[in-house]
């Protein structure tokens, strides 16, 4: 079924699709990239620097993200911690961990207003395609590492409130019992 790009919208917690395993692109279309191109415009508007294609409602293999250089973080850096623009990852998969897992209070344009510590290992390689299919390599550290692995999860079905060290579990219980609520009321 064609998707119109125009209409997607960031989907929230508890919606079904967030918890759906994606699918992967067997070849990037014109389509896969008015997706995409959709994508890191709502990414954008939400001030996000990341966004995977569940959260848009769409089981395929694709994420977005674009890292800002900040105090700690360059995509000049070895590895990089930011991009220098916004980039599309088509069918990724990690390929290798570094490092001891760090704590980080990550937060997820699905799950407004909860905020909670991810351990994550601090610099992971990813393999993917890229809007054009070419495969590409980046090793990543810092918030661009942490990014990669927040928006791999997502298309696993896998979110922050799944990992969150048990403390931010319990200061965002009620966060999480009101998008449920909320959630339940739209059906
Ligand atoms: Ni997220």
């Amino acid at each position: 079924m064609p998707v119109n790009a125009a209409n997607l919208s960031i989907l929230h917690y508890p919606e079904k699709a967030l918890r759906t395993p994606a699918k992967a692109i067997p070849k990037a279309s014109a389509e896969t990239r008015q997706i995409a191109e959709r994508m890191i415009e709502l990414m954008y508007e939400a001030e996000g620097i990341g966004l995977a294609a569940p959260q848009v409602g769409l089981s395929i293999a694709l994420f977005v993200l674009d890292v800002p250089k900040g105090d700690k973080n360059s995509p000049e850096s070895d590895p990089p911690s930011a991009t220098s623009d916004a980039m599309v990852f088509i069918n990724p998969k990690l390929t290798s961990f570094e490092g001891a897992p760090e704590p980080y209070e990550e937060g997820c344009l699905s799950l407004p207003d909860i905020r909670g510590d991810v351990l994550r290992p601090p610099i992971v390689t990813v393999q993917a395609l890229d809007i054009d299919n070419k495969p590409f390599t980046l090793r990543a550290s810092g918030l661009l590492a942490r990014c990669i692995q927040h928006e791999f999860d997502h298309l696993q079905g896998v979110l922050i409130l799944d990992k969150m060290t048990q403390m931010s579990r319990l200061k965002n219980r009620t966060a999480v019992r009101d998008l449920e609520r909320e959630g339940s009321q739209k059906k």
